[in-house]
């Protein structure tokens, strides 16, 4: 077997860190550092795809009885723009055919491609080399045609189907909300890795970024809400997903536990939702499971420790407290036009959601377009808005953006400051010569500033390591996390919770260009450091944790498209 070398690489200016017992903060900066692609060196991976060993998409258990979940019938004419309002539609009822509405725009299948002998499908979610390590369970009580108990189930979307993975004491679901239930999201880091090395632990958490953006429009859809249990931890929830259970596995990959949410008709305190997450940890766990893992790769021939050594870093549930919101400003500061009309459904832009494979290098968008979609972006006061209520803590990822092509908006480097409050110690950290000028027209209540004037569109390309969407597009940009002051206040495990983010980000992003009629593209590969470089980052405070390119795409004509089911 291969096995490339996982010494943890010592940080340079880490003065405290121990080889012999690093704290799991050493471990994730060690990562951070390591998995950094530098424009000399790429973060190590094999180095070339090995056909033979691509892991198997779909995840199923054998065994497992399935239930057929009764496919929507397309055509729903809820507007997009509707999501993002409150108590607008009448929450829908908990049933089968709510869950599966629920999971058809979160996580199903929207489309398969063929090309040259070639078949492959797209998703709701997307995912970093369309590898999809993410798997989605739902914890729902018994419910009419689904099976007589109430239980831990695993969705196959190859078949929009719910697999029984163990069953669930019927008390349980009175202590939850009415109408209510869970949803637990798990990894398999060797999809990634398989393809991108040590780098991939990264990308997984995108991807659950992305699945939960995907879960909370879906459920936007539906009037419910999602919250994240931040204080169940890797342990309970594998325990409580069943990923702990040695023997369901066998040869099979593993799946490493991610994350747990509520999903409920209406808003609960956060009281509940820590009772809950406490109930969760100690209390619930399942009588009888059913069904073993497929493999999905024959044989690895490769192993990535520092991935397994990150991961357990990064365990522990992240007690956070409740952040307070009303320095964030109202939608009438955010939003200077209407916001409250829109071309397409919800259905239309949550199933036609793509990758651009390459932008047209020519069309430029509006500035309302624009300020629109960054103001998307930014938690209002009072609530805070769809889809940031599913976070609990206050934005540390903020946009460096390379502006290209929008109309009255002079092209070059900006800055959005997600978090009001972020203004000052982001401008301290950044270049003195900067300008933190407001453009014109540019709402009151968003914290947008142009850097420097200037054409970037080289500039934005070489940093995506040379990828041209990046400066073909109307605008890229580089989300920038406020990264050691994170680890320092809320632990290791809140690495996870800084991609998480950067993924809701780029998920709002890649749904608000669909809308707009463009399309966006998540960029996992880029320079780390010559990023900061572009921006005068010259600590670890921040860093830049994914990139993103929004534009007009040019479609690959030669691909055939087939319906995703049926
Ligand atoms: C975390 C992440 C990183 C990605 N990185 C890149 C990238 O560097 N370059 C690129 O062209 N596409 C990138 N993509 C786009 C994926 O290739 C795309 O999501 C995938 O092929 C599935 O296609 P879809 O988004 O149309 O469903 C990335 C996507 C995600 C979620």
């Amino acid at each position: 077997m291969l096995r490339p070398n996982f010494e943890i690489v010592q940080p340079t200016t880490s003065p405290d860190f121990s080889l012999d017992s690093p704290s799991d903060e050493e471990i994730v900066v060690a990562y951070h550092e390591r998995t950094k692609h530098q424009r000399h060196r790429y973060a190590a991976s094999l180095g070339y795809l090995d056909w033979a060993k691509q892991p198997d998409p779909f995840r199923r258990y054998d065994g497992a009885p399935l239930v057929s979940l009764p496919l929507p019938a397309e055509g729903r004419d809820l507007p997009f723009w509707q999501l993002y309002v409150r108590d607008s539609v009448v929450p829908a009822p908990l049933s089968l055919e709510s869950v599966s509405l629920f999971l058809r725009y979160a996580l199903s299948l929207t489309a398969w491609k063929q090309f040259q002998g070639n078949t492959w499908s797209l998703r709701a979610n997307p995912s970093s080399g369309n590898l999809h390590p993410t798997e989605g369970y739902v914890l729902l009580p018994f419910m009419d045609k689904l099976h007589n108990r109430s239980g831990v189930y695993h969705y196959s979307p190859k078949v929009h189907g719910l697999e029984l993975r163990g069953e669930i004491d019927p008390t349980f679901w009175a202590s939850l909300p009415e109408g209510s239930f869970l949803v637990g999201l798990s990894s398999i880091f060797w999809r990634e890795a398989w393809k991108y090395g040590e780098r991939a632990f990264r990308y997984c958490q995108h991807d659950v970024g992305h699945a939960l953006g995907s879960l909370r429009f879906a459920a936007a859809a539906l009037r419910w809400k999602v919250r994240l249990l931040h204080h169940v931890g890797g342990a309970a929830l594998a325990r409580l997903l069943g990923l702990d259970r040695d023997t369901d596995y066998g040869r099979a990959e593993r799946e490493h536990p991610e994350l747990m949410a509520l999903v409920a008709p209406e808003e609960h305190s956060s009281d509940r939702v820590v009772s809950l997450s406490e109930y969760l940890t100690t209390q619930l766990t399942s009588s009888r499971w059913y069904g073993t893992a497929n493999v999905l790769s024959a044989e690895h021939g490769v192993e990535w420790p520092v991935i397994d050594q990150v991961a357990a870093a990064t365990m522990k549930p992240k007690i956070l407290a409740e952040e307070e919101s009303s320095s964030f400003p109202s939608e009438a500061e955010l939003f200077a036009a209407s916001v409250r009309s829109g071309a397409l459904t919800a259905e239309k832009v949550i199933l036609g959601r793509r990758s651009a494979v390459s932008m047209d290098a020519s069309t430029a968008i509006s500035a309302t377009t624009f300020f629109r979609m960054m103001a998307r972006l930014v938690p209002t006061r009072h609530g805070p808005s769809m889809p940031w209520d599913v976070l609990p803590w206050r934005p540390r990822i903020h946009l460096g953006l390379f502006v290209n092509r929008v109309k009255d908006v002079a092209p070059g480097l900006y800055l959005l400051a997600r978090d009001p409050e972020k203004v000052a110690p982001l401008r301290q950290s950044m270049r003195p010569e900067f300008l933190w000028q407001r453009p014109p027209s540019c709402p009151q209540g968003l914290q947008l500033f142009l850097l420097k004037k200037g054409d970037c569109r080289t500039l934005a390309a070489n940093i995506s390591c040379g990828q041209d969407i990046a400066g073909d597009g109307a605008f890229s940009l580089s989300m920038i996390a406020e990264y050691m002051d994170s680890l320092a206040v809320y632990g290791a495990g809140f690495y996870r919770n800084l991609y998480w983010e950067a993924g809701l980000v780029g998920q709002v992003l890649y749904l608000e260009a669909e809308e707009a009629g463009g399309r966006a593209t998540g960029i996992g590969c880029y320079f780390d450091d010559s990023v900061h470089e572009v921006f005068g980052i010259s600590s670890r405070d921040w860093q830049s944790f994914y990139h993103f390119t929004v534009g007009n795409p040019i479609e690959d004509a030669r691909l055939t498209t087939l319906p995703a089911y049926g």
